[in-house]
């Protein structure tokens, strides 16, 4: 059996890494319009950092896994194709600012249909609107040719950071097909592919829509939460209460359960945002105002509470941050990445440089140049400088400001009564995802703030 993978991103490259390493009789290939990245997938220092992901790569690749630039070959050689490429929110025309863009998924569509000479299976790996498998289908069968494709949807659930142990471990693997008879012998195929590795009962099956809508809901409850638990908060900076054992007392409730309610500066990354305004999108396109307006709000508190720790640094700090330098630990969204998409950090940081601040910024996975970009600052500017470590961002800064609860800042992996004779005084620590113990940073000798914590 052929796979070829449509898109080299965050997810097309570990989830075929993945089902190469499990299946070696299955050539894999993963093809991008990038060549950069389809260039770096072939080298040791790959696009995507995932622990675990080079080590897989490895094993596979030459052997069963391979990159490649020529999009129309791994098309017509493979049985199977995934679409995994980007889904960004429009910026543009009808539904800007809320619906996905969906200009990359309509062209691989038109290139299969192009380009293939037999019968496939269509899987959308990309997270999509619901009932786009049917704009999809037919895109593919204007073209005739006597060829037939069968359209699945299979979205992807891997979080990033631990997207290797989530592939090998999925708490499930979903597939929607339609009722009809070829349909379900394509459905069949792939929960074999998935079979080879996980637990049948672990593989569910359900029509497109609802495997289609069912991505896009599991992000909105995972962001709500989030969002939830921040709101609270600021309300317990307000009384004295403290989030995290807030989120304890609650999490013990096996109903309501303790995940995704750590309290942060704010989620980040490329999709809990873009998929909430897709859903936002959809209801209001259905006429379900109220329900639009639900889920709205789940980036509105998003929003707020990524303004509250900037604000809360100039206050802290007599009202002005102008010409101060602050350290800031961490760029990524969250840990074990180097994806910066929508990190709570570029918005913190834009607003404390907006205020005439310096910044020293350290992150132990992220291209200085993506950080220049994320800021929208040219190379040489002076405004902020790119550290090689925590202990060069602090020296002679006013503030730090954690923003990636990267193991590293750990207060057992850094040592901070180093780092806070080297600071200037009052030295402030602004904690954006309560990764340390205050009470222990203010004996080092810190003005210590964090997220709900008075
Ligand atoms: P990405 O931007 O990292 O990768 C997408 C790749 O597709 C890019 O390299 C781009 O060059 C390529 N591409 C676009 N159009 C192409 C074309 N016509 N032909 C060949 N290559 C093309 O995106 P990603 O983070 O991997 O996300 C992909 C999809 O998966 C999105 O729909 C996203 O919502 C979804 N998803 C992402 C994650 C995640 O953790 N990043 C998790 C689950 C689902
Ligand atoms: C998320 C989902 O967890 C995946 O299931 C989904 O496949 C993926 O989105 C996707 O569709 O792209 P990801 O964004 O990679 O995965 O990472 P998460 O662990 O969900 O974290 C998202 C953001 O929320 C990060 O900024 C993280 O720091 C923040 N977060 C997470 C919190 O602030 N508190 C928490 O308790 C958990």
């Amino acid at each position: 059996m052929n796979i070829c993978c449509i898109g080299a991103g965050y997810v097309g490259g570990p989830t075929m890494a993945k089902i190469a390493q499990k299946c070696e009789d299955i050539q894999v290939t993963v093809v991008d319009i990038n060549a950069a990245r389809i260039a770096a997938w072939e080298s040791e220092k790959l696009p995507v950092y995932e622990p675990g992901l080079l080590e897989t790569v490895k094993e596979a690749r030459g052997r069963n896994l391979f990159f490649s630039t020529d999009v129309d070959s791994a098309i017509d050689g493979a049985d199977i194709i995934f679409i995994s490429v980007n889904t960004p929110t429009k910026t543009y025309g009808i539904g800007a600012g809320k619906a996905s863009d969906l200009k990359y998924v309509e062209k691989c569509a038109r290139q299969i249909a192009k380009v293939a000479k037999t019968d496939k299976i269509i899987v959308e790996k990309s997270t999509l609107p619901v009932r786009t498998a049917e704009s999809v289908k037919r895109i593919l069968d204007a073209y005739g040719n006597g060829r037939t494709f069968q359209v699945l949807s299979n979205p992807e659930f891997l979080a990033e950071g631990t997207a290797m142990a989530d592939l090998d471990n999925p708490d499930r693997v979903l597939i929607g097909g339609e009722k009809d008879e070829a349909s379900q012998k394509a459905v069949q195929t792939l929960v074999d592919v998935y079979a080879r590795w996980v637990p049948k009962e672990k593989i569910i099956t359900t029509n497109l829509w609802s495997s289609e809508l069912s991505k896009l809901t599991a992000n909105a409850f995972l962001a709500q939460r989030i969002s939830s638990i921040n709101s609270i908060s600021a309300l317990c900076e307000a009384t004295g209460a403290d989030v995290d054992e807030v989120a304890y007392a609650i999490g013990l409730d096996s109903r309501i359960g303790s995940k995704f309610l750590k309290s942060s500066v704010g989620f980040g990354g490329s999709c809990f945002q873009k998929d909430i305004l897709n859903l936002v999108y959809l209801c209001s396109h259905f006429g379900l105002t109220e329900v639009a307006a639900y889920w709205e709000s789940v980036v509105t508190m998003n929003d707020f509470q990524k303004r509250r720790l900037s604000k809360r640094i100039v206050s802290a700090l007599f009202n002005t941050v102008s010409d101060k330098r602050i350290a800031v630990f961490g760029f990524a969204f969250k840990k074990d990445t180097n994806d910066t998409r929508e990190s709570a950090a570029i918005h913190v940081c834009k607003d404390l440089l907006e205020e005439g601040a310096r910044l020293a910024i350290y992150d132990p996975k992220v291209d200085p140049l993506q950080i220049y970009q994320d800021l929208g600052l040219e190379l040489n500017s002076e405004q902020i400088t790119i550290c090689t470590d925590q202990y060069e961002a602090a020296r002679g800064a006013h503030a730090i400001a954690l923003l990636t609860e990267w193991d590293a800042f750990r207060t057992e992996n850094t040592d901070y009564a180093q780092i806070c004779t080297e600071m200037e005084k009052p030295a402030f620590f602004f904690d954006g995802r309560n990764l340390t113990n205050l009470d222990e940073m203010r004996a080092i000798g810190f003005e210590s703030h964090g997220i709900g914590k008075v």
